[in-house]
């Protein structure tokens, strides 16, 4: 993984470039007189290289100039995918293959092909290298005879490179020669309602995201090399975010339940170090590492990330912590928090947790083990032992007194 530090400078460069430097290309392949696949979209790729004396990132947009290779686009005749290959400056590419099961398509793979020779593009480059960078599995589907539409910025990793589309709208295997007329929207344009129409120019951007209630919980599970459950996690967690809203041109503080049933768990574990990383509809990715100490057989929660790109905000945001010392409990026990917990991460990043039970290291059977509790759900069921102490004590004191007042009135009347 990328130092979080360098994954902020690339976002943040990425977000400059998106902001700055925006132009929207359209790109069709074409067989005899039909078109097979048009993509209108913005995009700009943020690559890291190396100097004579250090790395250093740059950020590329796709330029207007932009042009689509007919010698390596294609169609895809005789089994081959679908290939869409936009050149552009001296030497670069864009590739987005596709693949079809019949009621879906999907982006194969996304290909990024740059020049290090071309010096506007990457002064001071100690390589002249062409590199070719590719990333499958992008997450980029529709069903067949819809256009896929994402406006929100949606960023993809390749190799040294992130890519970032905006403003896309694509279709492939195409019933006609424009695109269709319906719409698949993308979940980041859904998780904030609509996105703004920037082709227009206009400057009318979406709300917020609408907060809810207590966030709900979701179960999550990170599975060894080996197909084996090592990380198990049951939790409603909370995002409380401050960042720069666009719809209302000033920074909000917002409150954003994660929704179990549209995050993905994913992660790793090792002897002594174990992570999970939530990614919700590609729009905001959590991420929870926990270490353990084999001096003393205790764990602890000591880093967490957040990533989010929702369509409100005017670029990818991102903050990260990993001195943190939360969720203490001991090796071969779960850590287990039903009483809502702040965590905070940041000055403009909190976490909070409801009904929470994890267990980062030695998961057998796919069951929590004995569980340790936080102090705070310890203090919860202190409360019923007062009260009932304090209750049994009050009853003790009445009994006491009436049974005093009775021999009083008792000896009264032996007196006269
Ligand atoms: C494709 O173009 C040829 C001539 O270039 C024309 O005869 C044919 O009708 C066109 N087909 C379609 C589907 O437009
Ligand atoms: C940059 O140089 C370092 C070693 O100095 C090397 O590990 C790294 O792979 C290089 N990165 C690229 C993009 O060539
Ligand atoms: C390399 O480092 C030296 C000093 O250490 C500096 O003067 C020089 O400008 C650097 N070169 C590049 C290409 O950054
Ligand atoms: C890479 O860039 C250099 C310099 O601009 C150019 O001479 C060369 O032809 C480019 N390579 C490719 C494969 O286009
Ligand atoms: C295509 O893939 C989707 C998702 O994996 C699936 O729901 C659908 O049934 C598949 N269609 C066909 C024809 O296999
Ligand atoms: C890209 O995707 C196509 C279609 O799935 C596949 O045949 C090809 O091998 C992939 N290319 C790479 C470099 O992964
Ligand atoms: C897509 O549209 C074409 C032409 O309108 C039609 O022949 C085809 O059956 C449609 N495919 C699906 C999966 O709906
Ligand atoms: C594979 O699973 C076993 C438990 O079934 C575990 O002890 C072992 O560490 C796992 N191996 C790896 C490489 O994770
Ligand atoms: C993890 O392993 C379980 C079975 O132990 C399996 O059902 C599940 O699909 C696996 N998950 C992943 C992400 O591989
Ligand atoms: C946003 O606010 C600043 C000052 O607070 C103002 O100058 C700017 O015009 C505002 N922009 C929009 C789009 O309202
Ligand atoms: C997710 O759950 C909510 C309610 O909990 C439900 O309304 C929604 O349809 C579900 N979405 C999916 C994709 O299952
Ligand atoms: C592990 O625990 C021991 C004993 O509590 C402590 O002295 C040591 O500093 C801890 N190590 C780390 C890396 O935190």
């Amino acid at each position: 993984m990328m130092k979080p530090s360098h994954t902020f400078a690339a976002l943040i460069i990425a977000w400059f470039s998106v902001l700055g430097s925006i132009q929207a290309v359209t790109l069709e392949v074409k067989e005899g007189n039909s078109t097979c696949i048009k993509a209108e979209l913005s995009a700009s790729f943020s690559i890291t290289y190396n100097t004579s004396n250090s790395t250093t990132s740059v950020s590329v947009p796709l330029p207007n100039s932009t042009t689509v290779d007919t010698g390596s686009s294609s169609c895809g005749a005789d089994g081959r995918s679908p290939w869409l290959v936009a050149v552009f400056g001296s030497g670069h590419a864009l590739g987005l293959s596709f693949t079809t099961n019949g009621s879906l398509y999907s982006v194969a793979n996304l290909t990024l092909q740059y020049n290090l020779s071309d010096s506007s593009f990457f002064p001071g480059a100690n390589s002249s290298d062409v590199v070719t960078v590719v990333s499958s599995s992008v997450g980029i589907w529709a069903p067949i005879n819809s256009t896929y539409r994402c406006f929100s910025p949606i960023t993809f990793k390749v190799g040294e490179a992130t890519v970032t589309f905006s403003d896309m709208k694509l279709e492939a295997y195409m019933p006609g020669n424009d695109l269709s007329p319906t719409e698949s929207v993308c979940i980041a344009d859904k998780a904030g309602t609509t996105a703004p129409p920037t082709t227009a120019g206009t400057t009318t951007v979406a709300p917020p995201p609408t907060p809810a209630g207590k966030p709900e919980q979701g179960t999550y599970s990170v599975n060894n090399t080996n197909g084996t459950v090592c990380l198990l996690a049951q939790m409603g967690l909370q995002l409380n975010v401050s960042y720069f809203s666009r719809s209302q041109n000033k920074t909000i503080q917002a409150l954003v339940n994660l929704v179990p049933n549209v995050t993905n768990p994913s992660g790793s574990c090792n002897t002594t170090s174990a992570t999970l990383t939530l990614t919700e509809a590609n729009a905001t990715m959590l991420s929870f590492s926990f270490t353990l100490n084999t001096t003393n057989n205790k764990y602890h929660l000591s880093t967490i990330t957040l990533q989010a790109n929702w369509s409100d905000m005017a670029g990818t945001f991102s903050v990260g912590n990993n001195s943190l010392d939360y969720m203490r409990s001991t090796l071969g026990r779960s850590y287990m928090c039903n009483a809502e917990q702040i965590l905070e991460v940041g000055p403009t990043f909190s976490l909070n947790t409801f009904r929470l039970q994890v267990q980062p290291f030695q998961v057998t059977t796919n069951q929590f083990a004995t569980a340790e509790e936080c102090q705070m759900d310890q203090d919860q069921m202190l409360i019923p032992i007062v009260v009932g102490a304090a209750l049994a004590g009050l009853v003790l004191i009445i009994l006491i007194a009436y049974l005093i007042g009775r021999r009083r009135s008792h000896a009264g009347y032996q007196t006269i």
